[in-house]
């Protein structure tokens, strides 16, 4: 049986873990980067193999890491030295969490410069910086917001400031509360949201082109990227859903919990979709404006449709409590290591781990500005950060993840952790050893560039 309850800290309320799992689910993955994506790779094609790569490789593997944190009760590193040890293998796969929590890490180290723009465009909208911008006025708008180094270093630091405060609060009193208005919050929002992108006069066209499928647009490049985002946008591999999964109560239902929580985040994209591609179609612009999409075109659009400014304002809001309900999530796994297996204070370990992060994200923020030419095979420290945690740390922790679960640790394990019926488990099983790791591997080859697709 389990010796390790830590039963103080576990999520207090019974949506504790769900709350705070979809916050970290739900960012600026699904907002931001999921409708780009989809622009960029035909529409309703992309959407249909992102929604089998979330089955296939993403709730497995999400119901190993709730499973791992769970049984490990606690940050990545020590749960996973505690499962393998439990089934008399190396400690030395402890490694797993230690590529977990650094992923995490370096992740929001970039994700604070985007949750950056999200915050300084609401302030732009609420101070009037938008109105009766024209197209080209937009784009130097983007650009002079990234230019001035000591500007867009101070929102990615506000960002960071709030995510170590909630964080240093604690697990409950923290994450737990906070998550808890927030999440609710978010959803409202984007209710409205599509509601207002309905009058819009796009939403025929929004809805077309998220749904239907094309399939001469199915491109493999299209494929692998839905794959890789199935990992980012579930928040997979980066500690934060495994330390999260510490202070799930044992009776909670693991598959019942991932499967709420993938969904959830699934729709929240498929909103996201819904409230943006209306209103960029009624004003004529392009779908595909690449990463530029909400801070360039939606902004545009929203500048000539009536209330405007009001859907705006609301529109950066939740973008922002998006993103900041996943940041929490994203130092959680360092902050529980220093304070579970360190003895330090959780404030202090967040505080001291906002330092480092605060260094290196300020080398992520430089990237848009002064760093822009700190190249190394033609990638900035921004891109670099992206590539190497969404290329390479993510499907690596996923696989090492994957093999452990379904070849290394003792089977019972895991069985009585999910506590599947057999037709469950078995599919669970099947998935974890082949379908994901094949999946992962595909990844790979291409990140390596081994394979010409
Ligand atoms: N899932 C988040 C999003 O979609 C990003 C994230 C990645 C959060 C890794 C935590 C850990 O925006
Ligand atoms: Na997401």
């Amino acid at each position: 049986m389990n010796t390790r309850k830590r039963p103080n800290n576990l999520w207090l309320g019974r949506w504790g873990f769900i709350l705070a799992a979809t916050g970290s689910a739900v960012g600026l993955g699904n907002i931001w980067k999921f409708p780009y994506m989809t622009g960029e790779y035909g529409g309703g094609a992309f959407v249909l193999v992102y929604l089998l790569c979330i089955f296939a490789v993403g709730v497995p593997v999400m119901m190993i890491e709730i499973a791992f944190g769970r049984r490990g009760r606690g940050s990545p590193i020590d749960a996973i030295r505690r499962l393998a040890r439990e089934s008399g293998r190396s400690a030395g796969w402890s490694l797993l969490g230690w590529m977990a929590m650094i992923c995490g890490f370096m992740i929001l180290s970039f994700y604070v410069v985007v949750a950056g723009w999200s915050f300084s465009y609401l302030w732009k909208t609420l101070s009037g910086g938008l109105s009766g911008a024209s197209v080209e006025d937009m784009a130097a708008i983007f650009e002079a917001n990234n230019a001035n180094p000591w500007a867009l270093g101070a929102w990615s630091t506000l960002v960071t400031v709030i995510t170590m405060l909630i964080v240093g609060l604690g697990v409950q009193k923290g994450i737990e509360k906070n998550v808890s208005w927030m999440m609710p919050g978010m959803v409202i929002m984007l209710g409205i949201m599509i509601g207002y992108a309905m009058f819009s006069g796009g939403f025929s066209e929004g809805v077309a082109f998220l749904f239907s499928f094309e399939i001469g647009k199915l491109t493999s490049e299209g494929l692998l990227a839905a794959l890789g985002h199935a990992f980012f946008t579930l928040s997979l591999a980066s500690g934060a859903i495994l330390t999260y999964g510490s202070y799930l109560s044992d009776n909670s239902s693991i598959a019942r919990t991932t499967l709420t929580v993938a969904f959830s985040d699934t729709v929240v994209a498929l909103m996201a979709g819904l409230a943006i591609f209306p209103v960029i179609f009624a004003n004529g612009l392009d779908p595909s404006a690449g990463p530029g999409l909400l801070f360039m075109s939606l902004p545009l659009a929203f500048q000539s449709m009536p209330f405007g400014t009001v859907f705006e304002t609301i529109f950066f809001v939740m973008l922002s409590m998006a993103a900041l309900t996943s940041s929490i999530s994203m130092i959680e796994a360092t902050v529980a290591w220093l304070n579970e297996s360190k003895g330090i204070s959780r404030a202090k370990a967040a505080w001291g781990s906002g330092i480092l992060l605060w260094l290196i994200s300020t080398l992520a923020m430089l990237s848009f500005n002064i760093g822009a030419d700190w190249t190394l095979a033609s990638k900035n420290v921004f891109d670099w950060l992206d590539f190497l945690t969404s290329r390479f740390l993510m499907p690596l922790g996923g696989l090492g993840m994957t093999l452990m679960a379904g070849f290394v640790l003792r089977n019972e394990i895991l069985k009585s952790e999910l506590a599947l019926p057999t037709v469950g488990y078995v599919l669970w099983l099947y998935m974890v050893r082949y379908v994901s790791p094949l999946g992962i591997v595909l990844i790979f080859i291409d990140s390596l560039g081994l394979m010409d697709l």
